[in-house]
């Protein structure tokens, strides 16, 4: 009879049920894997071997077949080590038969049988809930998974801990989620003197979540500006934490299983290749665009960059989603990101007008911006020009506001516009703005079909069982009606 471990695929963020059937038959001793895995999976029967070494335990002297069903789903990574272990130990009735019918497993296996952490953990461990079943985890990996809601976690050190456990003589304790972090310091608003419309400006984008660009001479102070917007934008509410969570856990970004609760801020250089910016390679990671999932993505020297990575920015800017095509399966990410872009407004860099005007004005003025496509452009909602800085301006002293009192308005206007999407739900029969009440990177342009319903941000990776809310002082909720 076959023993079975569960575990799972992941599929961009989704993790998906991967059976792990092993089966002990007669004839010559071997070990076969086969389910479509790629490099990673067919070599796990060569780490499971050394871990059965360095547990003092000998493989069975009979033909092992390991089976990774659905047979027709792709699966990538070193995560099937510990289900693939544990399903052999179960065939050879090491561990009791229904030991592990409740549970699911992932985890690497080092050489000497410790386990070692992985990622997605926390999106594996909100799918084995969903499917009625703890997660069986490394220790590393423990306090990440540990958030997903009322999931049953057992972090185990090693493959001879996860046996000691389930034959009682020494039972592992319950991981405790990791610690909720603020976020790297952002610098204060109050640091830039003068720019009072294009600082407005960014304000503005912050409350709205509108994308921005901003275009000026060097040392006008785009990238410091740009830098700011972080702090004006409100914390992550408890379901865009989830969200975005689950795509640095995929991407291996989560450090011992602190979250992070403010908005991220990615900011590509402008070398950045496709792959990198929408996701994809070799391993299908999330791009820059997923990184930046309920936050901000910021575009520095946007002419910059290749034409062919800005045009694959126009499908994630209008669905909020990205999907990578890959030889045998689409893999779709989440990507709801404010788009924050600067430019200088030519080549030379001082564009066609003041002092240190370009020579070669209008022409290499239209031909750096025509790296840009116009469709492209037309996404982005506020293009301010920003003019360059004056010595009188830096002589004056530090404006008297700064980033906690832009903040403050930016969260009112947020809240006034919350409440009034809510109004519209509730049917008072005002006008509904498309894409009001979704924070950023807000549907672009009214549209029938442009607004996913209420609540789905485009596939399966919402859970809302998760027990992301130990702060709820922490702001009001900005969660789309
Ligand atoms: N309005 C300002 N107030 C205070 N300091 C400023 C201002 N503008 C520029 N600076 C100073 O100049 C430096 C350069 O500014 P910044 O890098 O933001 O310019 P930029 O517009 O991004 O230029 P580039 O086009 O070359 O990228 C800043 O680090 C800051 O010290
Ligand atoms: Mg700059």
């Amino acid at each position: 009879m076959a023993s079975r471990v569960v575990t799972v695929a992941f599929q961009g963020v989704e993790a998906r049920r991967v059976d792990v059937e092993v089966q002990l038959t007669g004839g010559e001793m071997k070990f076969m894997l086969v389910g479509l895995g790629d490099k990673a999976v067919a070599e796990s029967r060569e780490r499971v071997r050394a871990a059965f070494a360095g547990l003092g335990l000998a493989m069975p002297s009979k033909r092992i077949i390991a089976n990774l069903a659905p047979a027709d789903l792709p699966k990538e990574g070193s995560h099937y080590d510990l289900p693939i272990a544990l399903a052999v130990m179960a065939a050879m009735g090491i561990l009791p038969p229904d030991a592990l019918t409740e549970w699911a497993a992932m985890g690497e296996l080092s050489l000497d049988g410790r386990i070692v952490g992985i990622s997605g953990a926390l999106p594996a461990a909100v799918a084995a809930g969903a499917m009625g079943l703890g997660l069986i985890c490394p220790e590393a990996s423990g306090a990440e998974a540990a958030w997903a809601g009322d999931t049953r976690i057992l972090a185990a050190p090693s493959l001879i801990a996860v046996v000691n456990h389930f034959r009682g003589t020494q039972i592992l304790s319950p991981p405790k989620p990791g610690p909720m972090m603020d976020g790297e310091r952002v610098p204060d608003l109050r640091d830039v003197k003068g720019q009072e419309n294009a600082k407005r400006a960014l304000e503005i984008a912050a409350a709205g979540g509108h994308n921005l660009l901003f275009s000026g001479p060097p040392g006008s102070g785009k990238s410091m500006m740009a830098a700011r917007l972080p702090g004006l934008l409100p914390p992550l509410s408890p379901t865009e934490l989830l969200e975005t969570s689950m795509v640095h856990s995929v991407a291996g970004l989560i450090a011992k299983g602190a979250l992070t609760r403010t908005r991220p801020f990615r900011t590509p250089h402008h070398s950045a290749s496709m792959a990198a910016l929408t996701g994809g390679g070799l391993k299908v990671k999330p791009g820059e665009v997923s990184l930046a999932h309920n936050g901000v993505l910021f575009l520095d020297e946007l002419p910059e960059f290749s034409s062919q990575a800005l045009d694959s920015l126009r499908q994630p800017l209008e669905t909020g989603e990205v999907v990578v095509a890959r030889a045998n399966a689409h893999v779709r990410y989440p990507a709801r990101f404010q788009l924050v872009a600067a430019q200088n407004p030519c080549k030379c860099g001082m564009g066609g007008a003041g002092r240190g005007a370009c020579g070669r004005a209008p022409r290499c003025q239209t031909d750096y911006q025509m790296k840009v496509s116009g469709p492209f452009m037309d996404r982005i909602d506020l293009q301010i020009d920003v003019p360059p800085v004056t010595a009188a301006d830096l002589a004056l002293p530090a404006p008297a506001e700064g980033t906690a009192e832009a903040a403050a308005r930016v969260a009112l206007a947020r809240q006034l516009q919350a409440d009034r999407a809510a109004d519209t739900a509730n049917g008072d029969g005002a006008p509904q703005r498309p894409g009001a009440g979704r924070f950023p990177g807000k549907d672009r342009r009214p549209g029938p079909g442009r607004s996913r319903p209420a609540g789905q941000g485009g596939r399966g990776w919402r859970a809302d069982r998760a027990r992301l809310d130990p702060h709820p002082a922490a702001g009001p909720d900005y969660r789309r009606p």
